[in-house]
């Protein structure tokens, strides 16, 4: 079941120069690609549509200030059981409930500062992607 997810590398991760090691655990799964990546700040507009499921939430405005306080990395990846794939790399999204080993819970703490996100589902990702790469065929 070949899918397309979209995985953004949060503004801490490019911060503490993890974009290269997050990068590569995603590369090292078999059979999975990057057919797109890039670099950019995000505003509130698109923070808001992304995050639409979340706004009016008490952590939404703390998150959007975190999510447009410095660039991020968005990458298409693609291949088998990739959405399901790489939320399991990632780890849940407290770091500290996180296992050891992913990422999330190998280089996080804080619960807004958790270092990458990750579509949750088909519909998620065919939302989330045509948002970022709207050019994507
Ligand atoms: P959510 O979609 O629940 O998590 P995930 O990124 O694992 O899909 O929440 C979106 C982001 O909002 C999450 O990555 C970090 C932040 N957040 C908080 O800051 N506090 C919270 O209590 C929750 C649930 C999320
Ligand atoms: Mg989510």
């Amino acid at each position: 079941m070949t899918q397309r997810t979209l995985v953004l590398l949060k503004p801490d991760a490019v911060r503490r120069g993890l974009v290269g090691e997050v990068i590569g655990r995603i590369e090292r799964k078999a059979g999975w690609a990057i057919t797109a990546l890039e670099m950019r700040s995000l505003d509130r507009a698109l923070l808001e549509q992304h995050y639409g499921e979340h706004v009016g939430r008490p952590f939404y405005e703390p998150l959007v200030e975190f999510m447009s306080s410095g660039p991020v990395v968005a990458l298409v990846v693609e291949g088998e059981r990739v959405i399901e794939g790489v939320r399991q790399l990632a780890g849940p999204t407290d770091p500290i409930a996180a296992a050891p080993g992913s990422i999330r819970g190998d280089f996080g703490t804080i619960v807004r500062e958790n270092l990458i996100h990750a579509s949750d589902s088909e519909e998620s990702a065919e939302r989330e992607l045509k948002l970022f790469f709207p050019g994507l065929v």
